[in-house]
């Protein structure tokens, strides 16, 4: 069973369901109101682990009702709490989500993952050992992105960096990481000097840039390589480049070849879609291996 530690964010996702998303300044109605798991971080752990792997979560949660939502919600699909500390007078970290006109827009509230700080990851270096892949997100301070980076280069373990939401990064980051999973927006970003094609082939088997329904792109040390992706019936895309950053992290560390990997891991994003909510689509093992 591959060992997977989660940095990152956990939150509760507040989510409006509009046939119109309003304009500034415009107030239009809408048709339901939810409150569900998220966090980029959190989604990653609880997809890591329904895909088969043994997952710690390294994150914080407020002293909010949200918290004993965050903290149930891990232990019901099988995520070590035991590096999730409550921060004392502080929210919970909340994702403000519009679900409007076939897409969402998101407005997140760090409020205490701001607290999964370097002196806190220090604290929870026992969750490292053994670890075959640590996976990390940017709703954290980025001086923890780099503290992980360099921590996770000098242990030998492989970091999957998923660079969102979109923020420039340093070089060392980017060097110290075994994978980089953006979106095109975050590739423009983050290599703004450097066409797509040049970006993939200073980054061969290492940059992995996700593009929505045409598949995820990357340069395999001979050929740029588009790994298309799986059509379906899409409900709710929140969550689908959590579920692909977890299923390919988890398909790694089990030692599958890359090719082998992004497949994998588009087949579960693609599953992730059909329900409503960032974890309500996330498949377990066998949804994913049925569908293979
Ligand atoms: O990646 C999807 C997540 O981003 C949502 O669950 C929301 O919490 C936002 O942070």
């Amino acid at each position: 069973m591959a060992k997977i530690i989660v940095v990152g964010s956990s939150s509760i996702d507040l989510v409006v369901t509009s046939s119109k998303r309003p304009g500034a300044g415009e107030t239009v109605l809408g048709e339901s109101f939810k409150t569900v798991p998220g966090g980029k971080g959190a989604n990653q752990a609880v997809a890591a682990a329904r895909l088969g792997a043994e997952v710690s979560m390294i994150g914080r949660v407020g002293d909010d009702a949200f918290a004993e939502q965050i903290l149930n919600n891990f232990k019901h699909n099988g995520v070590c709490i035991d590096y999730v500390e409550p921060v004392t007078h502080m929210e919970s970290g909340t994702a403000h989500i519009i679900l409007a006109e076939g897409d969402n827009s998101i407005v997140v509230v760090k409020a205490a993952n701001n607290e999964v700080t370097p002196e806190y990851i220090d604290r929870s270096m026992g969750a490292f050992d053994g670890a075959d892949m640590v996976m990390i997100q940017q709703e954290i301070p980025v001086e923890t992105v780099t503290h992980v980076s360099r921590a996770c280069k000098q242990l030998g373990i492989p970091l999957l960096l998923n660079p969102a939401p979109a923020r420039p990064l340093d070089e060392e980051v980017i060097e110290n990481a075994a994978y980089i999973t953006p979106n095109e927006h975050e590739a423009k970003i983050l290599f703004a000097s450097l066409s797509v094609s040049e970006a993939l082939r200073k980054y061969p088997n290492k940059l992995f840039i996700t593009e929505g329904s045409r598949g995820v792109r990357y340069f395999d040390g001979l050929n740029e390589v588009l790994v298309p992706s799986y059509k379906v019936e899409v409900v709710d895309t929140t969550g689908a480049g959590d579920t692909f950053n977890a299923a390919f992290a988890v398909a790694l560390a089990e030692g599958k070849p890359i090719f082998e990997s992004v497949r994998f891991a588009n087949r579960a994003a693609s599953l992730s879609v059909t329900k409503f909510g960032a974890q309500g689509g996330m498949p377990h093992r066998q949804e994913v291996e049925a569908q293979m």
